[in-house]
């Protein structure tokens, strides 16, 4: 599966001034499964705009999201079920994410039986302690009665990721996903986000601000400012040698080694 970016854009009205804000111009990008793509940019480059353009959860102004060639914009619904299940998102936590009123084995079990992804409750049930473990929540039983407040941050992300597994999506769009964690629990979580992409071949579009994440776990980086994508590459000639000025900048503010 290939999920493509094509020269997109999206002009949205200020809310204030009604001035269009080109929040994403000409973007091209492609993600596939098993490859860790992340886009870094500083706050208001446009990157959530993208995700949600990737997700479809917003019609770009021009251009269009292509799976495997195909148009998503002109899908049926059958088609779109299968994009939804196949593409998925994990967001950083605000509430809203995870139900405050769901225990985890409901958050998680509820997805698994709206797509179709187990047949009985029994088998519900299983699904959902096997996600739990395959994002380090082991002995699943542990948390599987527990509610979003009874849970660290970083658990707390690991449920949104093991809901997002639980479909067997080929890619994961994860906007500022571990951004808010401590220095120690986010390298817990990537961890298990690169875990994954090897034991289950899902691919990943990162979205961060944050570039030493970058340095650790992108295989290809995508470069962005003022909505545009100004340098793509593989992480290590993005990091040795960046071509454009701004990612000299970027790479100036934040010294990581590769
Ligand atoms: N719904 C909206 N209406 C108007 N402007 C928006 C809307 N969403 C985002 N923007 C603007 O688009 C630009 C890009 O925002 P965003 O995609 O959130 O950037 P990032 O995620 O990189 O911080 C910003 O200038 C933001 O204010
Ligand atoms: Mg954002």
């Amino acid at each position: 599966m290939q999920l493509e970016a094509l020269d997109v854009s999206k002009t949205f009205r200020s809310r204030r001034t009604s001035a269009p804000v080109h929040a994403v111009r000409n973007a091209t990008l492609t993600a596939r499964p098993g490859q860790f793509v992340a886009i870094v940019g500083e706050s208001g480059s446009g990157k959530s705009t993208l995700a949600r353009i990737l997700l479809d959860l917003l019609e770009p102004t021009e251009g269009s999201v292509r799976v495997d060639g195909q148009e998503v914009g002109s899908m049926d619904r059958a088609g779109k079920r299968v994009y939804r299940r196949n593409v998925q998102a994990v967001l950083q936590d605000p509430a809203g994410s995870l139900n405050p009123r769901k225990r985890v084995s409901r958050a998680i079990g509820e997805v698994i039986r709206l797509h179709g992804m187990a047949r009985t409750p029994a088998e519900t049930r299983r699904r959902v302690a096997e996600v739990l473990e395959l994002v380090g929540m082991a002995p699943a039983a542990d948390y599987l009665d527990r509610f979003p407040h009874e849970l660290s941050g970083g658990q707390r992300q690991r449920v949104l990721i093991a809901r997002a597994i639980a479909l067997d999506p080929r890619i994961i769009v994860a906007d500022e996903a571990v951004s808010a964690l401590d220095a120690s629990v986010k390298a817990g979580v990537l961890a298990v986000m690169a875990d994954l992409k090897d034991r289950l071949g899902v691919g990943y579009v990162f979205i961060t601000h944050d570039l030493p994440v970058v340095a650790k776990v992108a295989d290809h980086v995508y470069v962005m400012r003022h909505g545009q994508i100004v340098e793509h590459g593989p992480k290590d000639q993005i990091f040795s040698e960046p071509s454009h000025p701004y990612t000299r900048e970027l790479l100036a503010a934040a010294p990581v080694l590769p």
